[in-house]
């Protein structure tokens, strides 16, 4: 049974320790034997008549939505916005003459996107809701559905579908880059990305008790924290962020690195914990130094790098994978760090204060 936690305390950890099988499935589901996208037609020619990508989404979902951008205006040429739904919701963009939608939700209920949705559907826009959950209101109003296939996802705590939600937009992103002739579609090699996105996934789930050593160095003592990076790594600064607080109740921030000098550093304080992404090759040098500020101000400070970039000290190293694609890897220990803080504060992992797995209000 697949809502069953069988040995495992919680929910989520059992939702990190599959991510590697999700990315197979998603492979072999959505990717031929040769690596070609297998996506309805149909979706495809529309989301080729659009100008603009709008993509639409809430905390986590808004987060992948967030690599999603940068995956279609790479792959694809075309330019992609992200945006929250419940600000999209009442504050709508001025738009593009031919946009098309994209909403990305676990859950296909939240009411914040729906609204959305039902705007677009009057306006007669068209749109593809990714989701997890096949008939959901979101998947059935929306004028096309993909499923991420990732398996019920109960704890609270969004895992395994943010990084199904980013996998597929690759998959996407590589479909209609290849129909638009990009010739870096044509040599990004999704389908044995996305093994070695497997693998690397397994290797770090693997090292559960040195993530949760560096919980407890770094976290557990500590009411605040800051995960910074350069922009994919920003990206996932903000998700890394989100987990830590919804689940440890630790005051965390992601923040753009190069942001620092211009505010934030002025929270630095003795002890501050301050998490470092370095995973693309073209910031990495910045954000090195942007951490060496913090540390001089008395941060407390850990790297998490990529094996191409790493160095001496780093204190997880992570395999190299496409750099567009490192956000499946580099999320993984932000996931384990939140979870080993929730759970060695004796707090109820999957099912935190105040929050409800999906929002069915505005
Ligand atoms: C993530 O950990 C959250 N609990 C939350 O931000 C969630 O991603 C958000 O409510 C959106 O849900 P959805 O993907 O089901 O639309």
């Amino acid at each position: 049974d697949e809502t069953d936690k069988g040995t495992y305390p919680f929910y989520m950890l059992k939702e990190v320790d599959e991510q590697p099988n999700v990315m197979r499935k998603l492979a072999q589901t959505y990717l031929s034997e040769h690596g070609e996208p297998q996506i309805d037609d149909k979706l495809i020619k529309a989301m080729q008549a659009a100008d603009r990508l709008y993509i639409v989404g809430a905390g986590t979902s808004y987060h992948a939505g967030l690599i999603g951008k940068r995956l279609f205006e790479r792959l694809a040429h075309i330019p992609t916005e992200v945006h929250v739904s419940s600000e999209f919701a009442y504050e709508q963009p001025m738009l593009s003459d031919k946009p098309f939608f994209i909403f990305l939700t676990q859950s296909g209920e939240t009411a914040d996107s729906r609204e959305v949705l039902v705007n677009v559907n009057d306006a007669g826009y068209p749109s593809l809701t990714i989701t997890n959950v096949q008939n959901s209101t979101l998947s059935r109003e929306a004028s096309y559905t993909l499923l991420l296939h990732a398996g019920p996802e109960i704890a609270v705590a969004s895992t395994k579908a943010y990084t199904a939600q980013i996998a597929l937009e690759a998959i996407l992103a590589k479909a209609l880059g290849e129909v638009n002739g990009q010739i870096i579609a044509q040599n990004f090699n999704v389908r044995q990305q996305l093994g070695l996105v497997a693998t690397g996934m397994q290797a770090i789930v693997d090292e559960k008790a040195t993530i949760e050593a560096l919980a407890n160095d770094y976290l557990m003592k500590s009411p605040k924290a800051f995960y910074i990076g350069r922009g994919i790594d920003h990206a996932v600064s903000l998700e890394a962020a989100l987990k830590l607080k919804e689940i440890s109740y630790v005051q965390a921030e992601g923040f753009a690195s190069g942001e620092l000098k211009h505010g934030t550093i002025a929270l630095i304080e003795d002890g501050t914990p301050v998490i470092g992404f370095i995973t693309q090759a073209k910031t990495a040098g910045l954000t090195r130094s942007n951490l060496q500020e913090t540390m001089a101000r008395g941060a407390n400070t850990m790297t998490i790098a990529r094996q191409g970039l790493a160095i001496e000290g780093d204190n997880l190293v992570l395999p190299d994978v496409d750099e567009m694609l490192m956000p499946l890897l580099s999320v993984v220990p932000a996931q384990l760090l939140a979870y080993y803080t929730s759970l060695n504060k004796g707090l109820d992992v999957d099912k935190p204060r105040n929050l409800a797995k999906s929002v069915t209000v505005e």
